[in-house]
């Protein structure tokens, strides 16, 4: 296993570019199903969820081929008898269970397994059922697996909401299914993540008709078939919000390339809050951030409300900002796994129920931490770029899954990480 060790103090200074969106690219692999000719995806991330991903769908009887020269991913469908998609895959990665929907929607049957446990809390599928079963599939859960049978699915309208507001995969894999049922879908409190929206703007590329992409109400008038397509996933706006964290951290000055300004408003104007400046121009985010930055309050909400994951990169930036913050959870009520390592390179965090109470300014030190799941392991990179002296960070694998070469592109703009063998 791979440890990272980071030498804190050291301000970020200079120009760094987010990757695809691993969240955005997943979905929109497993819409290969769908097509009846060849998909071309540009700027799909190099990360392991990726290539958990591959593995699955060629599983699945789909050929996924990276171009050497352009970076390209290339996916058609070889095999359109297979349906298992196994435990042994989906274990390691959620997103995996965005292949129900088109193998309901283009093969007529599926059994995949109920996705692993999560270190973030309890996180059910009931949305998807609900959804697809509307759509006409007939779902069982059967030892572990989701064993489902459809002949034509047929539209229908549908309420898309849980307890805790819309939900992503499942909107995700419900649209997958809809665009090739017969007739009219309506999804109301569909999710509206750009993650979905350029998920949606493939399926129109591919010839779908989906209305409202972005809104909460999505309308899909279902068609015969699809065709192959080419698209370029958008950039990763958890991993640009991760620098422009980090950027803040340290007190540093940095633009951020693939941060798009309508994906990343609620975060800066959280940092803006904070003390930070942020201006922006096109596809980049500039920020500059004081010596000393200023409390602030934030819940984190489906979009456009704050993201999810952004919340433990944002708890660690608050550990050292002057004055009280409360930090809300509204989507994963457990998801503070992050906070007793915090603690123990000496930040003063209190979890209350479903929120973290942080008192700054701390004055963080380096300490041997442990990654608990992918937010909370670059929580700990962005207290480790302030904390006097050295932080380990064990179990790094947590981090490769979601992050491109994150300590390369630290260490450009100035951080110092090794990365180590244990
Ligand atoms: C996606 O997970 C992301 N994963 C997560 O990112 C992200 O944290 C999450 O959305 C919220 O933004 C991918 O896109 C692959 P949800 P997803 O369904 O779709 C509840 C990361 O770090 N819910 O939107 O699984 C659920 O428990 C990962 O990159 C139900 O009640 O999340 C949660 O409270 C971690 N029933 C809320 O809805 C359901 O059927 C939102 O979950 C589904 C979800």
């Amino acid at each position: 296993m791979d440890a990272l060790v980071i030498t804190g103090g050291r301000r970020l200074k200079g120009r760094v570019r987010a990757s695809g969106a691993k969240n955005a690219a997943l979905p929109i692999m497993a819409a290969a199903i769908l097509a009846d000719g060849p998909l071309r995806l540009r700027n799909v991330p190099n990360l392991a969820d990726i290539r958990t991903m591959t593995r699955l769908l060629r599983e699945l009887g789909v050929r996924v081929e990276r171009e050497d020269r352009s970076g390209d991913m290339i996916l058609a469908n070889e095999n359109p008898g297979k349906h298992l998609a196994p435990y042994s895959i989906m274990r390691t990665m959620r997103a995996g269970f965005c292949v129900l929907g088109p193998l309901m929607a283009r093969r007529g049957k599926a059994e995949v397994s109920l996705p692993g446990g999560c270190a973030i809390g309890d996180r059910p599928v009931d949305l998807h059922l609900k959804g697809l079963r509307a759509l006409g599939a007939r779902l069982d859960v059967r030892h572990g697996y989701v064993v489902g049978t459809s002949k034509r699915l047929r539209g229908a309208e549908m309420y898309l909401g849980g307890p805790f507001g819309s939900s992503v995969t499942g909107t995700a894999n419900v649209l997958m299914a809809a665009v090739l049922a017969r007739g009219t879908t309506v999804i109301e409190c569909a999710a509206c993540e750009p993650e979905v929206q350029d998920l949606a703007r493939m399926l129109v590329k591919m010839g779908a008709d989906i209305q409202g992409i972005g809104s909460p109400r999505l309308l899909i008038e279902g068609v015969e078939r699809l065709s192959g397509a080419e698209h370029t996933v958008i950039p990763d706006r958890i991993e640009a919000g991760t620098f422009l964290l980090a950027a803040a951290v340290t007190g540093g000055d940095v633009a951020v390339e693939g941060a798009r300004w309508n994906d990343l408003f609620s975060l800066v104007h959280l940092l803006r809050e904070a003390g930070a400046e942020v201006e922006h121009f096109d596809d980049t985010l500039h920020i500059r951030a004081p010596r000393r930055l200023r409390s602030v309050d934030v819940t984190t909400l489906p979009f456009p409300g704050f993201p999810t994951d952004l919340q433990a990169q944002t708890l660690a930036m608050l550990t050292v900002a002057d004055g009280i913050s409360v930090v809300t959870e509204k989507i994963y009520p457990d998801r503070f796994m992050h906070v007793a390592e915090l603690n123990r390179m000496g930040a003063a965090i209190r979890k209350e129920g479903p929120a973290a109470v942080v008192h700054g300014p701390q004055k963080l030190s380096g300490a041997h931490v442990m990654a608990s799941d992918l937010r909370a392991s670059a929580a700990l990179v962005v207290a480790a770029l302030v904390a006097e002296g050295k932080t380990v960070i064990h179990r790094v694998y947590h981090l490769d899954r979601g992050y491109e070469r994150l300590e390369k592109k630290l260490n450009r703009l100035g951080a110092r990480i090794r990365r180590i063998k244990e």
